[in-house]
């Protein structure tokens, strides 16, 4: 098994599934089609008629059902066939598509594809997202990664790297061998790096003093299971604690489409205290998608280039210090899909 199936993905942006229309992604090696009822709700099917196999999302939305496009059997939001026009119209047992339970919060649509009862208690807290929370958000984006999802989550919660792919940008030259503090605290890895002293990157100037001075900055990255990332991130005054600007909140998520793909969908919250004019926070969105689709995104496609489908382990990576945090994410990752797999399996009879 691939993947920590009882969990919550993100889908897609709630905005993107629109009123009348079908919205298709693959997620976890499956397809799903998305669609709204007349009341305004979300659907998620499988995107796949059970008699020949034509993605639904090529039909018809009816009502509250969808029609497959092919010979017209016709599927109710709980994926049961309810319309078979032909012949004496029996509807064959067979006839259904799989239904996932879908939860919109935080401008995020989220799907949930085990097994187990979808459990909202597992939600990730993006509440910094909600307009209640009085951040100042930034203009999102997505990005598709043509790599698997563990290397773009190692790449987030170790961010040593931004001292080398974001130069100038996210990161700067003294922040090396800056040392890495783990913690765990409710299944959740948070990987800390203080670097006080160092020349400020581009984006934290902006937002806090544009002197390019020195600074004192921090990177706090939580990781809640199995994909889903929390970044608190800023600089302040050598010596001196945090103030109400200069930082922010990074949201990054991860959303496995296949072994080798994954979908990435990132966005910020500013506090309240930064001051910045249309025109800079535009800038800051734009800073964040360059670092993030034209520096991280070559890297990761070409890892996984490089890796083909060898497993991770298999090419025996070597280990430094930097990597603390991103293997015991793996490791949680593992022993969270083994015990998974356990529960799964019916209990045998000796
Ligand atoms: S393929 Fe859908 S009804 Fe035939
Ligand atoms: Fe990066």
């Amino acid at each position: 098994m691939t993947y920590l199936k009882n969990a919550w993905y993100v889908a897609c942006l709630t905005h993107q599934v629109r009123a009348g229309e079908m919205f298709h992604r693959t997620l976890l090696d499956e397809a799903v089609v998305f669609y709204r009822k007349q009341d305004g709700s979300p659907v998620a099917l499988q995107d796949r008629c059970p008699h020949r196999f034509v993605p639904l999302h090529l039909g018809t939305i009816r009502g509250d059902q969808i029609e497959c496009g092919y010979h017209g059997l016709r599927f109710d939001c709980s994926g049961a066939c309810v319309k078979n026009p032909h012949g004496d119209g029996k509807i064959p047992a067979a006839a259904k598509v799989r239904a996932y339970p879908v939860e919109e919060r935080h401008g995020m649509l989220w799907i949930w594809m085990g097994d187990a009862p979808a459990d909202l208690a597992l939600l990730p807290d993006y509440s910094v997202l909600d307009p209640s929370s009085g951040y100042l958000v930034s203009t999102g984006g997505y990005i598709h990664i043509k790599a698997n999802y563990e290397l773009m989550a190692e790449n987030l919660l170790d961010l040593s790297h931004i001292t080398y792919l974001h130069d100038g940008l996210l990161g700067s030259p003294e922040q090396v061998g800056a040392d890495q503090v783990l913690t765990e605290d409710e299944g959740h890895i948070v990987c800390r790096r203080w670097m006080p002293g160092i020349s400020v990157p581009g984006v934290f100037d902006m937002l806090y003093r544009r002197d390019q001075g020195l600074v004192d900055m921090w990177t706090e990255m939580r990781w809640m299971p199995p994909s889903c990332f929390l970044l608190d991130s800023g600089v302040h005054a050598v010596g001196a604690t945090r103030e109400d600007h200069g930082w922010y909140y990074g949201v990054h998520i991860l959303t496995p489409e296949t072994r080798y793909t994954t979908h990435y969908h990132f966005a910020a919250a500013l506090p309240a205290g930064t001051r910045l004019t249309d025109a800079e926070a535009a800038k800051f969105a734009e800073m964040r998608r360059f670092a993030f689709e034209e520096q991280d995104k070559p890297i990761l496609d070409a890892q996984q280039a490089a890796l083909g489908e060898t497993d991770f382990w298999a090419m025996k990576p070597v280990l430094l210090t930097i990597d603390a945090g991103p293997v015991r994410m793996r490791r949680a990752i593992e022993r969270l899909i083994a015990a998974e797999r356990q529960t799964a399996q019916p209990a045998s009879v000796d």
